[in-house]
């Protein structure tokens, strides 16, 4: 489902949406993470979301570039790395370089952030931008045509196994609204506590993009744990 006009606008990239699932990494055995990578792909995982954590903007800290390029080694998936650290914009350029498709940062570590939009697209990447729970979408309410995606954070992030904030839904509501008043694409991404019971508030609203750690890499049948993010059973 990625937009092949990658040039284009993404106001004018009208790809169907559909649901894509994207396993977060962050929940798997740091000393198998190729197993992990492979389990994503045999059960269906459409992208491999990567959290990149430094201390400072979250308190957790989790790795780095070459996580990333290691990866890259070993699958075909697109990498959504996800940026959770302070002044982004020093480090889009290694990101990139590693293999990642899409990068993801935060408004709140981020001053400029159409200049780190800007940059992201400059290296051939697809931008993202993300907003803690406490931050109103108005705050990117000048991005929205720049970006390929808004990810909104369902929790405060840094960890992993934390219940989704059902104030956060509202935004993704809002973001849907916005997309369609203004005729715009980008895809609306949910990250904390999105697991197969919470996946039908978060589409509702409209969100495209469900990212899941724990309750993937944790379930007995991860498989069918993507199917419950996309609304289907398996018998
Ligand atoms: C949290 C991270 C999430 C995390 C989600 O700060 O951004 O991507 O892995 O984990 P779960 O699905 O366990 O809430
Ligand atoms: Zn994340």
């Amino acid at each position: 489902m990625l937009c092949i006009a990658a040039r284009l606008p993404y106001s004018t990239c009208m790809a169907p949406m559909s649901i894509i699932a994207a396993p977060s990494i962050l929940a798997a055995d740091f000393t198998a993470i190729g197993d992990a990578v492979r389990l994503a792909e045999s059960c269906g995982g459409d992208w491999i979301h990567l959290d990149v954590m430094d201390g400072r903007f979250v308190p957790n800290l989790t790795f780095g570039q070459k996580m990333v390029h290691d990866i890259r080694q070993m699958t075909n998936l697109p990498l959504d790395t996800h940026l959770m650290i302070e002044e982004p914009e020093r480090y889009v350029a290694e990101f990139a370089d590693a293999g990642s498709d899409f990068i993801t940062f935060h408004i709140e570590a981020s001053v400029h952030a159409d200049r780190t939009v800007a940059l992201i697209e400059e290296l051939g990447k697809k931008p993202g931008i993300s907003l803690v729970p406490s931050t109103p979408v108005h705050a990117i309410g000048e991005l929205l045509g720049k970006v390929f995606q808004v990810l909104v954070m369902t929790v405060n992030p840094g960890f992993g196994g934390q219940k989704l904030l059902p104030g956060c839904v509202e935004k993704v509501r809002v973001l849907d609204g916005l997309r369609r008043k203004l005729g715009l694409s980008f895809k609306i991404a949910v990250d904390g506590g999105i697991n197969g019971e919470t996946a039908h508030i978060v589409r509702d609203a409209g969100a495209d993009v469900l990212i899941t750690g724990s309750a993937f890499f944790q379930s007995p049948n991860p498989a069918h744990e993507i199917a419950r993010l996309r609304g289907r059973h398996i018998a």
